[in-house]
Formats: structure tokens, C-alpha cells, sequence
């Protein structure tokens, strides 16, 4: 589809890889960008309509998408890491709230916006995963599991949605620089360079988003995953834990 003239919804547009969606969107020419926050006022990208919206509040999602029925590219950016073990960790709250956000409030916009984007001809959803949606790490392993979720949904939506002409672009990152990987010192991708890989598939009409090489690379190696991926991650946690010891 053409980004130009096109009327696009970004979640977690404040600030962040969302932010830069909407700047990319706004230079790309489209017609109209929503830029969805939980506070709104909290939007300042010039050429960017603030919304106030909660991605896991199911009634404000659905009122949501009546307010803004001439959308046409929607951008599921919106998405929490807690860092959280599966075992270590102290409860579920950490696992429970990252599925609430990754997998069900991005379903949820998913579901509210099929027949918005169906009525303006088809459009598009991106959903931002991440390369742990391919393996477990246990430093994030909760987060890991909420983005596999979330790549299993986009798969299903992508054969759900075709019928009426929706691309699902499934858009996959190692470390991007903002404030949720803040505490990593490993390279990072620019959050500009993520968000002009996505609207070049999107208007390519392509499907899937590796946009770094650890992406590209654990993406290649997932049908050997327990020979390549799996060992340093292992050694690399056993090490951690020894440490810590
Ligand atoms: N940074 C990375 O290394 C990395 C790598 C791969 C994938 N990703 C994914 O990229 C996306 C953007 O992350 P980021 O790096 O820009 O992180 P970030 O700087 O922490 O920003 C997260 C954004 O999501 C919003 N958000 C969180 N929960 C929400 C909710 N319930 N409703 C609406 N908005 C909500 C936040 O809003 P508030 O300001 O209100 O908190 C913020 O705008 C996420 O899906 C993340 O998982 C990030």
C-alpha cells in the first residue's frame, strides 16, 4: 500500500520507536496520523493527532476505533518488557502484564480494527515483535513468551485477514535504542532505521521485517535451535547466575 495520502493509527506514539512510526509517517507524506498514548498529551511530534488510548482497557479500544473509522495503516508499536524470569521471578504479575499488553492488547486492536481497515479497502496492520518472539532468553523470558504469542497471532490475523485484502507485516528487532533497552550496552538499531524498514515492506507489500542481522541470523537458525541458538544463551545465563552465586 502507499504510505502518502493514507490515514495511520501508531500505539505508544509519546515517545520511543512509536514516535519515530509517526515522524517517519508524517515525512513519508500520509494523510493523517493518529499518535496513540495512554496520555495524549504527551504526543508533541509535529503533524501528529494525539489520542488517548490504553491498549489493554478492551471498552476504550473499541471506542477507539469508532472515533478514528478512516484508518487505514494501523501500527501495533505499544508494548511493555519487565525483565522478568520464569522461575526466579517473585509472581506473575510481571508474565501477566506483558501478555496483557503484547498478546491481548494487540489482539484486541487487531480485532476492533479488521472491518475499519476493510472498509477502507484493505489497508494494513504492523505488529512490532522482536527477536525473542523466535527463542527464550531467560533474562526477558516472560516478554520472550508474550512476543511468541504475539507472532502466532500475527501469522493467524495475516490468514484471517486476507480474504479482505489486509497486509500483516510481522516486524521483528533485536536491541533498538529507547528507553526499554536503556540497560544494555549491546549495539542497537536506530529507532529511525526500524521505522523506514517497516514502511518500505509495507509499501512493498512485504510480509515479515528482520531489521537487524541478530534477527536475520536467529530467524535462519531456528530449525537447528537447540544446536546454535540455545548453548550461549545457556552458557551466557549459567555465567550470570554463577556470578550472582
Ligand atoms: N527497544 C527495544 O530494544 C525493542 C526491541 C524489539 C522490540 N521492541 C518493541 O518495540 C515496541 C516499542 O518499544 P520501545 O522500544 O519504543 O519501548 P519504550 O520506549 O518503553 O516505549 C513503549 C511504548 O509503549 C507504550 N505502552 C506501554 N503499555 C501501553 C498500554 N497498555 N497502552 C498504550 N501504550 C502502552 C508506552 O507508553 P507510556 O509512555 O505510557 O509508558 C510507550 O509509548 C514494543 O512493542 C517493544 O516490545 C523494542
Amino acid at each position: 500500500m502507499k504510505i502518502g495520502g493514507s490515514v495511520a493509527l501508531v500505539t505508544g506514539a509519546n515517545r520511543g520507536l512509536g514516535r519515530a512510526y509517526a515522524r517517519e509517517l508524517v515525512s513519508r507524506g500520509a494523510g493523517k496520523v493518529y499518535g496513540a498514548a495512554r496520555n495524549p498529551a504527551a504526543v508533541t511530534e509535529p503533524g501528529v493527532t494525539p489520542i488517548g488510548l490504553d491498549i489493554t482497557d478492551a471498552g476504550r479500544v473499541a471506542q477507539v476505533a469508532q472515533q478514528c473509522a478512516d484508518v487505514s495503516l494501523l501500527v501495533n508499536n505499544a508494548g511493555v518488557l519487565e525483565y522478568s524470569t520464569f522461575i526466579g521471578a517473585p509472581g506473575l504479575d510481571a508474565a501477566r502484564l506483558e501478555m496483557e499488553t503484547n498478546y491481548f492488547g494487540t489482539l484486541s486492536m487487531c480485532r476492533a480494527f479488521a472491518p475499519v481497515l476493510a472498509a477502507n479497502g484493505g489497508g494494513a496492520i504492523v505488529n512490532m515483535l522482536s527477536v525473542t518472539s523466535f527463542y527464550t532468553n531467560p533474562f526477558n523470558a516472560s516478554y520472550g513468551a508474550s512476543k511468541a504469542a504475539a507472532w502466532s497471532l500475527t501469522n493467524g490475523v495475516r490468514l484471517e485477514l486476507h480474504h479482505q485484502g489486509t497486509l500483516v507485516v510481522a516486524v521483528h528487532a533485536s536491541f533498538i535504542d529507547t528507553d526499554m533497552a536503556a540497560l544494555t550496552s549491546e549495539p542497537k538499531d536506530s529507532p529511525e532505521s526500524v521505522a523506514q524498514q517497516v514502511f518500505d515492506a509495507v509499501e512493498a507489500g512485504q510480509i515479515e521485517v528482520l531489521a537487524d542481522e541478530r534477527s536475520r541470523t536467529v530467524k535462519a537458525e531456528l530449525s537447528r535451535d537447540h544446536e546454535l541458538i540455545y548453548p550461549p544463551v545457556q552458557e551466557f545465563w549459567d555465567a550470570a547466575v554463577k556470578g550472582a552465586g
